[in-house]
């Protein structure tokens, strides 16, 4: 997906591209029992070996563009520490749970530009990724909307009254 993003949108910078490669990580109660019930049914067509992607993928995607961009693998947990990304312009989610989703939004949407855009992939598939969006915006007192097109959910970045966050 990030591949096509950047063939469109070409040099905005580096794209940074986080995943696990080992695919999901396993559905919590948060994340509702369709999630589960989707995750346990491994032989459901829907189920794409619970979302794995091998990492050459996304290689030879981003190779086709022209664009600067870095692969980081690895858990959320893990990696976003180690990243100093700053000034972000676009930011994409499709991380499909709750912990997941609110981990990325945590750890990035401070550093989301104002009047960047927040892309949320799974808003209107998965009742924990929309759950996150919720709890995060309301925790943070954000007054940034949430819009849609298309089904594909999405935030303009406004004004942020970061010393609000207060996280548990
Ligand atoms: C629906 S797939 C999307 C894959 C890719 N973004 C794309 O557009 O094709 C969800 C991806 O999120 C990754 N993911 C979810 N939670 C994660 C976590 N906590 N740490 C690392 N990767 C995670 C999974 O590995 C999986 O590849």
């Amino acid at each position: 997906m990030i591949a096509g993003i950047a063939r469109l949108l070409g040099k905005i910078g580096t794209y940074h591209l986080f995943d696990s490669f080992e695919g999901l990580p396993e559905a919590q109660p948060i994340d509702e029992a369709r999630a589960k019930d989707w995750q346990t049914d491994t032989m459901g067509p829907q189920y794409h070996n619970n979302c794995k992607a091998e990492q050459e993928e996304a290689e030879t995607a981003m190779s086709m563009t022209t664009v600067e961009w870095r692969i980081h693998p690895g858990w959320f947990q893990d990696t976003f520490p180690e990243s100093d990304i700053d000034n972000i312009c676009l930011l994409r989610l499709d991380g499909d749970w709750y912990d997941s989703t609110m981990l990325s939004l945590k750890t990035f949407f401070p550093k989301l530009q104002e009047g960047g855009i927040l892309l949320i992939d799974d808003y209107y598939i998965w009742e924990g990724c929309c759950r996150a969006v919720h709890d995060y915006l309301s925790q943070t007192q954000s007054t940034s909307r949430l819009q849609s097109r298309n089904q594909v959910c999405y935030l303009i970045k406004t004004e942020e009254c970061n010393e609000l966050i207060h996280t548990p």
